[in-house]
């Protein structure tokens, strides 16, 4: 191999690195997107121009320009609350073709020994599984299975689906030859199993799920990179594989569950709008004139948004809010929970979009023991995460889940528009606290109602 090519594709490695390294900071985060792009076409570029492809540029040029003309157009008109599904579709792809390589090997037997064959029946089976899974995740987010699926047997299918794909992939793994209609029945055996697997998960736990397929897609990468001796998918399939994990195991922990209880319980059937509190006739309510009052003369001010400030798209009218009140000399901030909305860093990606200052963004850690010292927490569309059962209720499905402590404040007032209980389903105790108003409204007209309210106060 010609040491040029083996620079380039260390070089790139190393720029897949650097990038992952600063999207762990919101400021430098663009600049880790670029880097890690700039990684991918330098790979891309090198591997067009190795000695041994073939020539056959005009095919792959027609597949580049074709597959990257679609996911341009298409990322355009995506919208931040439809990133999960498109997570979910493209790490699909990512893990089909990456089980296109293990099969191609598979097809082309006679060129390689045992181990290769291994990793890429290996490769195969994960990358057809992570396939099938995330595009029914992919299917159940955009609507088209609104219900969780399961049916009798399922277990039992699961298990002798798993069996079977073993063996085949066994025979494939230690034959001599190809057999090209054991390797279809291997992949199609392989995507039911993926579906299997996925079937019960209810809507609202799909994020976790997702992440969890975008490891698998990782891990069928590096065994490519192993079985094409080629260096910078190893490492980036690896560092997929890891981050993957990684965020699959913070993300169950912060639901506080495991992923297995992720995969086969009804935890979250309320997502999908089954269970409903009885709170409205019993909480204390507020008008948007009264709480503006509170907020305009309040000293410190934390909001806490949640999946309903997502749905409602209040971040804009928020960023306006809390301008209004620091120019009244009102001390803002907004506390995050790692787990609010449906997806990993959801409430800072729009609190961002809407251009909120990252020094104003605090998270759970760091600001959980100053809710004592606040005047008023607005809590915006979020109702699991300040959920004081989850601390003080032992027999509270969400006990154990780490939560903001908002009722330590002074005053709490609840944006929330009727009788939602979110994503657990459980009733939300914050809602009856002594110190708790809530204010009854989609989020971001009630914002905009408290804006009015406080220019009204002048
Ligand atoms: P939720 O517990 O889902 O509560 C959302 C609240 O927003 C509800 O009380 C709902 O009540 C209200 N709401 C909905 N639409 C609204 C609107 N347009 N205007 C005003 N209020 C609205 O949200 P959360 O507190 O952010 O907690 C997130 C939950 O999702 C956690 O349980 C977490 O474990 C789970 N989860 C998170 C993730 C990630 S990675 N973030 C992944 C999987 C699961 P009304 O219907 O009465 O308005």
């Amino acid at each position: 191999m010609p040491l040029a090519l083996e620079l380039a594709w260390f070089a790139s490695t190393v720029l897949f690195v650097i990038g992952l390294r600063r999207l762990s900071s919101p400021t430098r985060a663009r600049s880790g997107i670029w880097c890690a792009g700039g990684g991918m076409s330098l790979a891309i570029i090198a591997t067009a121009l190795h000695p041994g492809l073939g020539g056959n540029y005009s095919l792959i040029l027609a597949a580049m320009v074709l597959g990257g003309g679609i996911a341009l157009l298409h990322a355009r008109r995506v919208d931040m609350a439809s990133i999960p599904q498109v997570v979910a579709l493209y790490n699909g792809l990512g893990g089909i073709a990456a089980a296109g390589i293990g099969m191609l090997v598979l097809l082309n037997v006679t060129q390689y020994g045992a181990l290769v064959k291994a990793l890429a029946v290996l490769s195969g089976l994960i990358g057809c599984i992570s396939f099938a899974g995330s595009m029914f995740a992919y299917l159940r987010l955009t609507g088209r299975f609104s219900r969780r699926e399961d049916f009798a047997k399922r277990q039992v299918a699961y298990l002798a689906n798993g069996a079977l794909v073993l063996l085949l992939g066994l025979i494939l793994a230690t034959s001599a030859t190809a057999h090209p209609v054991l390797l279809l029945a291997f992949a199609i055996l392989a995507i039911s199993f993926g579906l299997l697997m996925t079937l019960p998960t209810s809507a609202a736990d799909m994020p976790v799920l997702i992440s969890m397929y975008n490891a698998l897609t990782g891990l069928a990468v590096a065994l490519d990179g192993f079985v094409l001796e080629n260096p910078t998918m190893m490492v980036a399939g690896t560092i997929v594989f890891a981050a993957g994990s990684l965020l699959t195991r913070l993300m169950a922990r912060a639901v506080n569950r495991r992923l297995t209880e992720i995969m086969y319980s009804g935890f979250g059937i309320t997502a999908d709008g089954q269970v409903r509190t009885q709170a409205r006739d019993h909480v204390n309510k507020i008008d948007a004139r009264d709480a503006a009052v509170d907020m305009a003369y309040a000293d410190r001010i934390l909001i806490v948004p949640g999946y309903g400030m997502a749905t409602a798209q209040a971040q804009h009218k928020l960023r306006e809010l809390t301008q209004l009140l620091e120019e009244r000399g009102v001390h803002t901030g907004f506390a995050i929970h790692p787990v609010a909305g449906r997806m990993p860093g959801h409430m800072n990606v729009l609190l961002a979009e809407a251009g909120v200052p990252y020094e104003k963004i605090s998270d759970l850690n760091d600001i959980n023991a100053e809710f004592s010292q606040v005047d008023v927490v607005l809590v915006v569309g979020a109702n699991d995460i300040v959920n004081p059962a989850a601390r003080d209720d032992p027999d509270s499905p969400l006990y154990g889940m780490p939560i903001l402590d908002v009722d330590q404040a002074k005053r709490v007032i609840v944006v929330k528009r009727g009788d939602g209980t979110g994503y657990a389903g459980v009733e939300n105790a914050l809602l009856f606290s002594p110190v708790s108003r809530v204010l009854f409204g989609d989020a971001r007209d009630t914002v905009q109602d408290l804006i009015m309210a406080i220019k009204g106060l002048d």
